[in-house]
């Protein structure tokens, strides 16, 4: 089950591996064109099984309708065990519609933690993973996570992310690459690339208006693809102007994000995945964010940053040893595995739906 383009990412390997014994369920979480079918494509999806419409709402209401519509369709054709993903409202819904069927369940990406209560998705992942029967935790880290809460370690996996064989997969050849920098008429390490959907830093005026400042006063040009959640905020807070000096363009297909993650000086960005992504492209990104869930990669290929000018002055500072740097993070190994998490989760489906 996936309801946002990050679940999309992390679940395709999986889905590809199980085959025809997969039957995929997109919420409609995210409806955008942009953020789902867009996807959907790029990760070799296709069109979902069911598609439901639960689309954009409070927390409680998309936790709550997708829960019944879940419910209501696992209830019409039972499957052997469902699989869910990361800390969406989605992934939730998902959990709760297979505990209340008594279905078996496993999460793909247990046991990160933040430990910062005022992130709806540290509830998410939290009340997640201690309903799944099977939690695959990406890194040791995340296993020690569930252990201190007292999950047991006969329900704990350590795959690896899938999103290292996502990247694999997708990752322009380098000899496309400088078509993709001629489309927005960016230099290779000339560049920055950003991006921003936390509601911490995009649903408070002062906030946005802050960081769209802080990235335009960088010495490189910046490219911001906007997530529809920042560019509705954007537009309510009348921030145009403070944007003028970003090339900002919609959200850009998988694919391309990633050819010019790759080639980029550095990214600034309050995404997991983009942190993520880095440690496998090798590039450094500022995390504008107060805490993080992913440790793993804070002090080599991530630093946090709260939104302000601490941001320019980090940048100011990587971009001034911009070489130096590119060549250390080539060594830094990336703590998220071999590219084998999708099948080890296989393995592990397979053994939890045959139980
Ligand atoms: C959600 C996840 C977040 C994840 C992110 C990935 C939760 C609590 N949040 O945040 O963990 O990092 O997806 O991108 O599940 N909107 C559109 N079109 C869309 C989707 C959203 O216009 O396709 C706009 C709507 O105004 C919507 C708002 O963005 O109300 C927020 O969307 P929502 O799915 O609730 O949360 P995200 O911020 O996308
Ligand atoms: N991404 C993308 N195009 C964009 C911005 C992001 O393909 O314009 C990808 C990015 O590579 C990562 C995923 O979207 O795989 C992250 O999604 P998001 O930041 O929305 O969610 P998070 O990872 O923070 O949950």
């Amino acid at each position: 089950m996936f309801g946002t383009r990050p679940e999309i990412v992390k679940l395709a390997g999986v889905v590809r591996l199980l085959g025809p014994a997969a039957r995929t369920v997109h919420t409609g979480q995210h409806y955008s064109p942009a953020l789902s079918a867009a996807f959907l494509d790029d990760l070799g999806l296709g069109t979902p099984a069911v598609q439901l419409d639960v689309g954009g709402a409070s927390r409680g209401r998309q936790i709550g309708e997708a829960t019944a519509a879940l419910d209501a369709h696992l209830t019409d054709d039972p499957p052997s065990a469902v699989v869910v993903q990361g800390d969406t409202n989605t992934g939730l819904a998902g959990a709760l519609a297979a505990n209340a069927g008594g279905f078996p369940l496993l999460h793909v990406e247990a046991g990160l933690r933040s430990f910062d209560r005022a992130m709806p998705e540290e509830h998410n992942r939290v009340l997640v993973d201690h309903l799944a029967d099977v939690c695959c935790a990406p890194t040791e880290t995340s296993r020690a996570n569930l252990l201190a809460e007292g999950v047991p370690d006969e329900r704990v996996l350590v795959t690896g992310n899938t999103v290292v064989e996502a990247v694999l997969e997708l990752l322009p050849d380098p000899s496309d690459r400088p078509d993709l920098l001629a489309r927005w008429g960016l230099r290779a390490r000339g560049f920055v690339l950003a991006t921003f959907h936390r509601p911490e830093n995009v649903d408070d005026p002062h906030t946005l208006a802050t960081i769209l400042r802080a990235l335009a006063d960088l010495p490189l040009p910046v490219l911001l693809p906007m997530h529809p959640r920042t560019a509705a905020r954007a537009a309510r807070f009348g921030l145009g102007t403070v944007a003028g000096g970003l090339r900002l363009c919609e959200p850009l297909g998988y694919a391309e994000f990633l050819g010019l993650a790759a080639e980029c000086a550095l990214l600034v960005s309050d995404s997991g995945g983009v942190q993520e992504e880095a440690s496998v492209l090798k590039r450094p990104v500022i995390v504008v964010r107060r805490s993080t869930e992913r440790p793993e990669v804070q002090g080599t290929f991530a630093t946090l940053v709260p939104p302000g000018p601490g941001i320019c002055e980090l940048a100011a500072d990587w971009i001034d040893g911009l070489a130096a740097l590119h060549a250390r993070l080539e060594h830094e190994p990336c703590p998220y595995g071999d590219g084998t998490a999708s099948a080890r989760t296989v393995a592990a489906i397979r053994e939890l739906a045959a139980s």
